[in-house]
């Protein structure tokens, strides 16, 4: 497979603008403006391949969205090489644009007074797109994503997961090579979750699409990318499979224990205890069975406690993840 994005050195900073305090503070500003400047994107490179599905995680305002706006061309880096199937996204929007699609979760890309049926007909004007194609997109993806029973309404009718729905549409009806989704399931219920990431998957096994896939919500990723790159305070910290940052995990293990009665006085060397929220009675127990083994734990539970129940289970990879943006964890 080749290469289809090549991101290298990218750097973005914002300068923004330091607004004084109080009505003193404000005059001041005005005739001497302060700025302070916020490296985004600090130093990062990566490439992927034409098919790929990348999750591309990291804290709030780690910059994922300014990497995207930069590989979609929306913004321009200040330093450092972008190319995505042979353009130079910022240089060669329009030409470029035919070959992507993108989509905001936090902002809807289609009309708000218009049905999506409506945008449709625009975009299929504005992109060129031929009769049979336009035809073929639109049936598969109105059966695809369920949007049958609200396709005329009116945009601003749409409950969230809808309007999400129809704008995912709008940005693969031309049938572009790449998709970028940042955070195409905020938001959205369980149902409409799915919905969407199985129609994800879905394009990108059948039709080949390489896609970006920014999000908070790791089952987003543990269903639909094999591959992460994680990003925080606008550096890479991790680029690689999902797979390989659990396998780092396969000794941990934790014991949620239930117990009788209170106080609850746990004395257990090379563990990590923490509360369960709103249940006094729970405790969970986290360790490593390098360190510590099931048995010693048991017994000494048992030994000082009356247990009511008890389970063992692996990290999820939300705790897991948690752990790397928290720095408790050094990938690489
Ligand atoms: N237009 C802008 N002007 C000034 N600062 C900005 C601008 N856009 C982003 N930033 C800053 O750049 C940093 C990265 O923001 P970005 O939106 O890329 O983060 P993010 O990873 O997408 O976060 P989130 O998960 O919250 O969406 C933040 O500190 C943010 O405040
Ligand atoms: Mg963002």
């Amino acid at each position: 497979m080749e290469t289809i994005i090549d991101v290298n050195n990218l750097c973005k900073t914002f300068k923004i603008h330091k607004r004084g305090t109080g009505f003193k503070g404000a005059v001041k500003n005005i005739f001497h403006p302060t700025y302070e400047y916020k490296k985004a994107v600090n130093n990062v490179s990566f490439s992927i391949k034409e098919g790929e599905m990348v999750g591309f995680i990291g804290p709030n305002g780690a910059g994922k969205s300014t990497t995207v706006k930069m590989l979609s061309g929306i913004l321009y880096p200040d330093s450092g090489d972008i190319t995505v199937a042979g353009y130079v996204p910022h240089k060669q929007r329009k030409e470029y644009v035919a070959d992507i699609g993108v989509v905001f979760g936090q902002k809807s890309q289609i009309s708000w007074d218009l049905s999506p049926l409506d945008s449709y007909e625009v975009i299929k004007h504005i992109y060129k797109i031929p009769d049979k194609k336009y035809k073929e997109n639109l049936e598969r993806f109105t059966e695809l994503l369920d949007m049958g029973k609200f396709i005329n309404q009116p945009v601003r009718q749409l409950s969230l997961g809808q309007r999400m729905r129809a704008d995912i549409a709008a940005a693969l009806l031309h049938s572009p090579k790449i998709v970028f989704f940042d955070e195409p399931t905020i938001g959205i219920d369980v149902v409409g979750k799915d919905k969407i990431r199985k129609f994800i998957k879905m394009l990108n096994q059948t039709d080949n699409i390489t896609m970006i896939f920014t999000t908070h919500d790791m089952q987003d990723i543990e269903k639909t990318c094999e591959r992460l790159i994680i990003i925080d305070d606008g550096k890479k910290l991790y680029d690689g499979s999902l797979e390989n940052v659990k396998k780092g995990y396969v000794s941990s293990r934790i014991i949620e224990a239930e117990f009788e009665s209170l106080p609850i006085t746990l004395d257990l060397p090379r563990t990590e205890i923490s509360d369960v929220e709103n249940n006094a009675m729970k405790k969970l127990i986290s360790f490593n069975t390098d360190e510590v083994s099931v048995n010693e734990l048991m017994t000494a539970l048992m030994n000082t406690h009356n247990i009511k129940d008890v389970s063992i289970r692996e990290p999820e990879i939300d705790a897991i993840i948690r752990d790397i943006y928290e720095g408790k964890i050094v990938m690489n």
